[in-house]
């Protein structure tokens, strides 16, 4: 991916070749990491940093499950808002 961080900086969404060459890039990266974990391609999500992670993993668990979301007092407002946000699901906060 190194080429795509000093030289090759096409938008994957866009429709023009420098985008269809980084929308290529990220699908071998895809592909790759899902390999590694034994994933299909569809079921790996690049997200832009660890918010966004987080809050993905957790209301989009939350919503798909009803589940419960828990966190503790110390975590990071990425993942303690994410799990108390007012919506469908409760969450428990330990001190
Ligand atoms: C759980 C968690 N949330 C948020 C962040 C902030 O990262 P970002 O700026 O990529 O959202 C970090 C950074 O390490 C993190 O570990």
């Amino acid at each position: 991916m190194l080429p795509y961080f000093t030289q090759k900086f096409g938008n994957a969404a866009s429709l023009h070749a420098v985008g269809d060459t980084a929308t290529a890039a990220l699908e071998e990266a895809r592909a790759r990491v899902a390999a590694f974990f034994g994933a299909k391609p569809g079921e790996i999500v690049f997200t832009g940093g660890a918010t966004e992670a987080s809050n993905l993993g957790i209301v989009g668990y939350a919503l798909r499950t009803g589940a419960r979301a828990t966190t503790s007092s110390s975590a990071r407002p990425s993942t303690s808002r994410s799990s108390t946000s007012p919506s469908t699901w409760s969450a428990t906060v330990f001190a």
